[in-house]
């Protein structure tokens, strides 16, 4: 298909189009909208038909189930058959925000939404703009991250239309996703509640709330052990450059990748290097050839993490088929950062 006229075919709409994106969704079309953590593809979650639709925009296996996104919190109640003590007290704090909370269904989401699970993930998110258009819809849409399967989420209405152009019916432009992470995703059927997906709502912020301390998912961590989340064992979020992190002090991480990208370079590779406004500096006297993306600094986490995802995707446009990330370190928000960079990287990380 010819690329700019399948985009033509998509619209693109500011919150002028909220209500037109809402009579869509109603009507069984799909509808890219902007959360502060990634731009999602919308369906009506409470209709089978939608999420068929979604798995085949995303090209994503069908048992990879959905996150239905509401705004209000009485909308809550009509598609779970508990609500535990944990969910009231984590989304009285966190709520609307970017954490998703896997709870106990009723069957009213159909199973192609939640692929075949009994259990449904559910997320009211802080935009006011996806706010408004979840209202609109009806108050339960579906919404993976509006991305091509196995590319990296999109955190500007760009990306989207640079994957699903002319395979979705509107495209609502709210700028750039502030946080560019996917939500924490938090399992609350259990007795404790426990990470699914690190975010930014960290384990220390849950704890806090809870009294308790939050774990992660075994499966995250451990080789040979199934995440908890479906999603969670594909490899996500990948470049189409070969990609490497190498972790250690710092002085010696940017003489690894200094080393590593000339010798890259050489062998007739182009090289992009992700690093932190800190260590940029070790990278100005490398040959021209080699791309540099200084993606924030340190001690703005959030700037790092809001920018990883563009970056992946600017390398993939300008060919790079070698890539070097600095490695962070995996506190706070770094524990997203890293889970989302050793995913893209398919766990390939060296130390120097
Ligand atoms: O920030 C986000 O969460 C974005 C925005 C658009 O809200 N959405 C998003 O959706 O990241 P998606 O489909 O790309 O990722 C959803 C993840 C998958 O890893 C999936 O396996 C997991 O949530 N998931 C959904 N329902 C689940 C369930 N019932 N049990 C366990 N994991 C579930
Ligand atoms: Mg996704």
């Amino acid at each position: 298909m010819d690329d700019r006229i399948a985009a033509l075919q998509t619209r693109i709409c500011g919150p002028e189009g909220v209500e037109e994106a809402g009579r869509i969704i109603k009507g069984g079309g799909l509808v890219a909208f902007p959360t502060e953590t990634v731009y999602g593809l919308g369906g009506n979650a409470l209709d089978p038909g939608a999420a068929r639709a979604l798995y085949a925009a995303k090209g994503r296996p069908s048992d990879n189930p959905l996150i239905v996104h509401i705004a209000d919190m009485s909308d809550l109640e009509y598609i779970v058959s508990e609500i535990p003590e944990d969910m009231k007290a984590l989304a009285g704090t966190f709520w609307p925000g970017p954490l998703t909370f896997v709870m106990k269904g009723n069957g009213r989401v159909p199973l192609q939404t939640t692929g075949g699970l009994d259990t449904v993930a559910v997320r009211m998110p802080s935009d006011e703009l996806a706010l408004a258009f979840i209202r609109a819809a009806g108050g339960y849409v579906a919404g993976p991250s509006a991305n091509v399967s196995g590319r990296p989420s999109p955190t500007r209405a760009e990306h989207v239309l640079e994957d699903l152009g002319g395979r979705i019916d509107m495209i609502l432009d709210g700028g750039r996703a502030v946080i560019g992470l996917e939500s924490t995703i938090v399992d609350v059927t259990g007795s404790e509640a426990v990470i699914l997906r690190p975010g930014y709502i960290t384990a220390e912020a849950m704890g806090d709330v809870l009294g308790y301390e939050v774990a992660l998912d075994p499966g995250l961590i451990r080789e040979g052990q199934a995440p908890k989340a479906p999603g969670m064992k594909y490899r996500h979020y990948a470049p189409q450059g070969e990609m490497t992190i190498v972790k250690g002090p710092e002085q010696d991480v940017s003489d690894l990748i200094s080393q590593l990208a000339q010798e890259g370079s050489q062998r007739g590779e182009k090289v992009g290097i992700l690093c932190s406004s800190e260590s940029s500096i070790h990278y100005k006297e490398l040959p021209k050839g080699i791309s540099v993306r200084v993606l924030g600094s340190l001690k703005e986490e959030l700037q790092i993490a809001s920018d990883i995802y563009s970056a992946l995707r600017d390398f993939d446009q300008m060919g790079i088929t070698v890539i070097y990330s600095e490695g962070f370190e995996e506190k706070g928000l770094g524990v997203a950062l890293m889970n989302r960079l050793k995913k893209a990287a398919g766990g390939h990380i060296i130390e120097a």
